[in-house]
């Protein structure tokens, strides 16, 4: 369906948990958030009844997210489960990696679409101390066992945030190496990302050129999201930007977000959507939650305002709680 700005909304987030196995020093904090209780959460069931009402109204693509989501139990029965809803045609997961080495069997034979992995760093200690965890040897680990899937496309999700010796430039080698993408996310002030420095994209291209050599913009498409991407000399796979602050993309937004306890939120900055939760619970039938949806997403937000300081409906959730 289109929103009230025109905008054709076909691909929606779905965040399965808000519980991880990492507490990344922008998303969380230390001692972790006080995680939903398991009754408030959606159960798969409830999940698969409400993509079957999105799927009426003309979602096609689920991206499933957390927290982590690889830490819900069975995750690839709901994969397997989406993919039979009558008009979904594509699910792909955004993981940490932690447990994706465990998992990627059963996600491949779920018929997962892609892979988005989250690698801030290829120095192990730099990691331990992003993440507040020892555990980049697993998300090694992971990011292998996806490479044996060639047919799954796999990206990296790296966050610059200016701790020393993340050295993002060198993450990048990942597409030079392996036929992956990599992706650089511009840290959004959501949060606890907005005590972190932000690094344009600008910036990062230039230190790019100086490293891998001239680049050319890649006009095709690589998934359903923001990303823009471009092509280096002699890698495998693209570098791709996701710049919410320098190159705003919300005249193209094509997605609304659904949490763990089933708020359906049409952006990512603000706490403007539907319960679908308490509908669900109260009986209503799918006519009922269609047009809940619907009425939502014609109500969905013109853009983000990052860069201002507006208060009105800003979002108390933490990007964990969210899904990014
Ligand atoms: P694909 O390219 O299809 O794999 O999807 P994606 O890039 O949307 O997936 P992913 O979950 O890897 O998200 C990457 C980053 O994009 C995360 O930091 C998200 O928060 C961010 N992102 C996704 N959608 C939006 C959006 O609507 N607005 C903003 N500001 N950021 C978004
Ligand atoms: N700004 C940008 N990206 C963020 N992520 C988490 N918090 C932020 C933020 N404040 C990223 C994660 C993951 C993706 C789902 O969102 O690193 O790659
Ligand atoms: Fe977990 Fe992702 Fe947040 Fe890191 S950014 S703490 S991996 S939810």
């Amino acid at each position: 369906m289109t929103d009230g700005y025109g905008r054709t909304i076909d691909y929606i987030r779905i965040s399965v948990t808000d519980r991880c196995d990492l507490r990344c020093v922008y998303c969380m904090p230390g001692e972790g958030i006080t995680p939903v209780a398991h009754g408030d959460i959606l159960t798969y069931d409830e999940i698969l009844r409400l993509a079957g009402v999105f799927a009426d109204l003309g979602i096609r693509r689920v991206k499933l997210t957390g927290g982590e989501p690889l830490v819900r139990k069975r995750i690839e029965t709901l994969v397997g489960g989406l993919r039979a809803v009558p008009g979904i045609e594509e699910v792909t997961l955004t993981t940490n990696g932690v447990l994706l080495a465990e998992k990627m069997d059963a996600l491949a034979a779920a018929g997962i679409g892609g892979i988005n992995l989250s690698l801030d760093t290829l120095d192990p200690d730099v990691f331990a101390r992003i993440t507040r965890r020892r555990m980049f040897d697993e998300v090694m680990r992971g990011f292998h066992a996806a490479l044996a899937y060639p047919q799954i496309p796999l990206k990296i999700n790296c966050v610059p945030m200016g701790e020393e010796g993340q050295n993002a430039a060198e993450v990048a080698r990942l597409a030079k190496e392996y036929p992956v993408h990599v992706r650089f996310i511009e840290m959004m002030p959501i949060g606890l990302g907005s005590r972190f420095a932000f690094q344009s994209e600008e910036s990062l291209l230039r230190v790019l050129a100086a490293r891998y050599g001239a680049y050319q913009p890649y006009e095709g498409r690589l998934g359903n999201g923001p990303g823009h991407y471009y092509s280096f000399p002699g890698f495998l796979g693209k570098i791709g930007f996701i710049s919410a602050i320098s190159h705003k993309f919300c005249d193209s937004c094509n997605r609304v977000r659904l949490t763990s306890q089933g708020y359906l939120k049409t952006c990512l900055q603000y706490d403007i959507g539907t319960d679908l939760r308490k509908l669900l619970r109260e009986g209503a039938d799918d006519r009922a939650l269609r047009e809940a949806a619907a009425e939502a997403i014609r109500r969905k937000p013109q853009s983000h305002q990052f860069t201002e300081t507006v208060e009105a409906h800003r979002e108390p959730r933490a990007m964990s709680q969210i899904g990014g």
